[in-house]
């Protein structure tokens, strides 16, 4: 499928002819979306697997472990696609350390976190923000609270033009609209949002994804805002009640695609292979959300009988067993700020767990040991680790 999505604007910079693509309006035009066939069928599969892993957030009995646990996880994924160098034990180490991060890339996803869980809690909120440039602007504002993003104008619109692939605008991939146009833009993307539309929830939140990074409205953050943005119009159109879908893992898995297709909506019009390519990974990203869920659970039920059947277990032992799911990661400096114990209980009940093969030691430190909950992290991280 061809169509033209947008007009190039030849502007002069820095001595340099520059050709910025200003996209059409959302919903695509000359022709209308086709969602037959194929995109149909897999719009329908989106759709149902996003229903299951919402309906799993209602039935399983502690769905806040999910909701900590897979937050994080996107938040990682995410961060990863563009090169941050840190891994989910990363993120969970300095959580439980209880102190502030030391590296670059665990303060990126430590900001990443506190970034979804403001705008999300705004959406539920009665007189929170609604999905707008001001939300997002104060989302970004925390996503790049960080000391590399000190620099990128957190919390504001680009006043400068940028550009994606190359060194300079001139020998670019692409040069998103020039920042005079953003005014305008941005205003249709908000009224994409919010007004009447006879298309589908989810093709739309396809769609916005794709104009938002085609706009890149920032000057960095622009690929982890979107992607939080598809977050938050799943909630926003009641296609998911929990932060639950880390679609990013889809999108690091196929990253080269992912880029691709972005750039064939601009070159060739192609939003129906865009939407194929999205829908696809909603799917199969939910699919394996609901796997994981449960078998996060099994592990959780199962450590419990082994450690409920030992004669050694302790009042304090069961109590930090129940705080696992949220603290995967522990020291016993740490179990006794959370439980309120003293420091021999804390370590009775850590090695209680370590006898049960519950918790297991990170390293072979004497002081202050470092221990996991290694069954429940080793299936948490899968798809985590660093790209090679
Ligand atoms: N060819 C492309 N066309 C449009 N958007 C793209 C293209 N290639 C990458 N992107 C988007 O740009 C993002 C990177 O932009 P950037 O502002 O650096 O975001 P972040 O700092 O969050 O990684 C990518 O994650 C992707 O979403
Ligand atoms: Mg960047």
């Amino acid at each position: 499928m061809r169509r033209k999505t947008g007009e190039y604007e030849r502007n002069s910079l820095a001595g340099e002819e520059v050709e910025a693509f200003i996209p059409y309006r959302l919903p695509p035009s000359e022709p209308p979306l086709q969602l037959d066939g194929d995109l149909r069928g897999l719009l329908a599969r989106a759709e149902e697997k996003l229903r299951l892993l919402d309906l799993a957030g209602d039935l399983v009995p502690s769905v806040e472990w999910f909701v900590y646990a897979f937050v994080r996880k996107e938040a990682v994924l995410s961060a990863q696609i563009e090169g941050t160098q840190a891994t989910l034990m990363d993120l969970l180490e300095v959580e439980a350390s209880g102190e502030a991060p030391t590296n670059a890339g665990v303060e990126e996803v430590c900001a990443y976190v506190d970034a979804l869980n403001f705008s999300w809690n705004e959406l539920g909120r009665k007189t929170g923000l609604p999905i707008s440039m001001r939300l997002l602007s104060q989302t970004h504002r925390r996503l790049l609270s960080g000391a590399r993003g000190g620099q990128k104008q957190p919390g504001d619109v680009r006043r400068s033009q940028n550009w994606i692939g190359g060194t300079r605008p001139g020998n670019a991939t692409f040069v998103p609209p020039p920042p005079h146009r953003l005014g305008e833009l941005l205003s249709d993307l908000e009224r994409a949002i919010h007004e009447e539309s006879t298309l589908p929830p989810l093709v739309r939140v396809g769609l916005l994804h794709v104009q938002f990074e085609t706009l890149h409205p920032y000057l960095d953050g622009n690929g982890r805002l979107g992607r939080l943005l598809i977050t938050l119009l799943l909630r926003h159109w009641g296609l998911l009640s929990r932060p639950l879908l880390y679609l990013s893992l889809f999108l690091k898995t196929n990253r080269q695609e992912y880029y691709r297709r972005l750039s064939s909506v601009r070159s060739d019009g192609d939003w129906e292979g865009w939407l194929a390519f999205f829908l696809e990974g909603v799917a199969v990203v939910a699919d394996e959300a609901v796997n994981t869920a449960r078998r996060l659970h099994s592990i959780v039920d199962e450590s419990r009988d082994r450690l409920l059947a030992r004669d050694d277990a302790t009042v304090f032992s069961i109590r930090l067993f129940e705080i696992l799911p949220e603290h995967p990661i522990l020291t016993v400096n740490r179990i006794v700020d959370l439980l309120s114990c003293s420091r021999p209980a804390a370590a009775k009940a850590l090695r209680v767990l370590e006898a049960a093969g519950i918790l297991r030691a990170l390293d072979d430190r004497k002081k202050n040991r470092t221990l996991v909950f290694a069954n429940y992290l080793d299936l948490l991280r899968e798809g985590t680790e660093l790209l090679a």
